[in-house]
């Protein structure tokens, strides 16, 4: 019996991964740029055992249907390839998020599960391969691998696409992310079929192309000199745009509620009386805005005020993936 347990965060870009030149290694069309946050995270428990007859997955003490033990046990297959062992295996997975507001995040729960995997099977996997191995299982959990902010380089095949830290001096701790969790009943379109439907229909999706390095190189350039107010601006524009490539697609689709947008405009609003902050959004119509901590009461009072207190959870930057004894 083999047994291993991890944690890890999850993380938001403020650089977004849009788009795979290839779907089965998942390698993406451009770099993306992470922060990693402490208040939603993954705990998972692996065991490869001779007395499984078949892989079985656990999410939040729930057995799961055929559909989400499918991505896992192609996940477990990287493994035992890499271990050369055939043993079954049972995952235990606990998601650790404020409410149940679906903010399961598959990053970090494929990032646990990678570090799980790699202290189970004692494959002495350093942060950079397991970096690769999570990447295999859904993209963004590649970042989920290291604290703070993240850079996934989108290399060119499976040994050259990973995630690695992003030298900041600790800039990271002036900064707070407020999550606005908004709760439509839309059917969601996930970020996988969002971002394949984009690529192959999509006209505005060469104008992502020929943006995003200058919005990556902007970004680093914030970090390195701490302006918050270009790390802002560029993060939005950046995260407008791949919004933008979503409308132009066959069929077209957006993941705006009309939440969403009254949670951007209060952040327009509150910039118009001086306070700096920003927002981004991911495959749903969650708002994250970006703030200084100097000014994070401010965004939280006006959040709680138009929407309600359980719709907003305050996060700063978390670490790497923790190897739990
Ligand atoms: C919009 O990592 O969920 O959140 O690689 O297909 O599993 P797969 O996709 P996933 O995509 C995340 C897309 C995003 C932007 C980002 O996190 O960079």
């Amino acid at each position: 019996m083999f047994k291993g347990k991890a944690r890890a965060y999850t993380n938001i870009a403020l650089i977004k991964y849009w788009g795979k030149k290839n779907e089965e290694l998942i390698l993406p069309m451009n770099n993306s740029l992470s922060l990693t946050l402490d208040a939603f995270y993954t705990e998972t428990e692996v065991i490869f055992s001779d007395s499984y007859m078949v892989d079985e997955f656990y999410l939040d003490g729930t057995l799961q249907d055929e559909k989400a033990t499918k991505k896992v046990i192609q996940f477990l297959d990287l493994f035992r390839k890499e271990a050369g062992l055939s043993l079954k295996a049972s995952v235990i997975s606990q998601n650790f998020v404020p409410t149940a507001a679906g903010l399961a995040s598959s990053a970090s729960g494929l990032a646990a599960l990678a570090g799980a995997c790699n202290t189970a099977l004692k494959l002495g996997l350093d942060d950079l391969s397991l970096s690769r191995f999570a990447r295999r299982g859904s993209g963004s959990a590649c970042r989920s691998i290291f604290g703070g902010f993240v850079e996934w380089e989108k290399g060119h095949d499976d040994l050259s696409s990973y995630a690695k830290p992003v030298p900041s001096d600790s800039f990271e701790d002036d900064l707070a992310m407020v999550f606005v969790l908004i709760n439509d009943q839309k059917k969601e379109v996930s970020s996988r079929n969002g971002m394949r439907r984009t690529v192959e229909t999509s006209n505005f999706y060469q104008g992502w192309l020929d943006s995003v390095e200058g919005d990556l190189y902007q970004l680093k350039q914030a970090i390195k000199t701490k302006d918050f107010q270009l790390l802002g601006e560029t993060m939005e524009r950046n995260g407008l745009k791949m919004h933008g490539t979503t409308l132009a697609a066959q069929p077209p689709f957006t993941y705006w509620s009309p939440d969403s947008l009254k949670a951007m405009d209060a952040v327009r609003q509150l910039r118009k009386k001086g306070i700096p902050c920003y927002f981004t959004m991911d495959a749903g119509p969650n708002v994250k805005v970006l703030v200084e901590n100097s000014h994070l009461s401010e965004v939280q009072e006006t959040f709680t005020k138009l929407f309600s207190k359980e719709q907003v959870i305050t996060a700063h930057a978390g670490p790497g993936i923790a190897i739990i004894e």
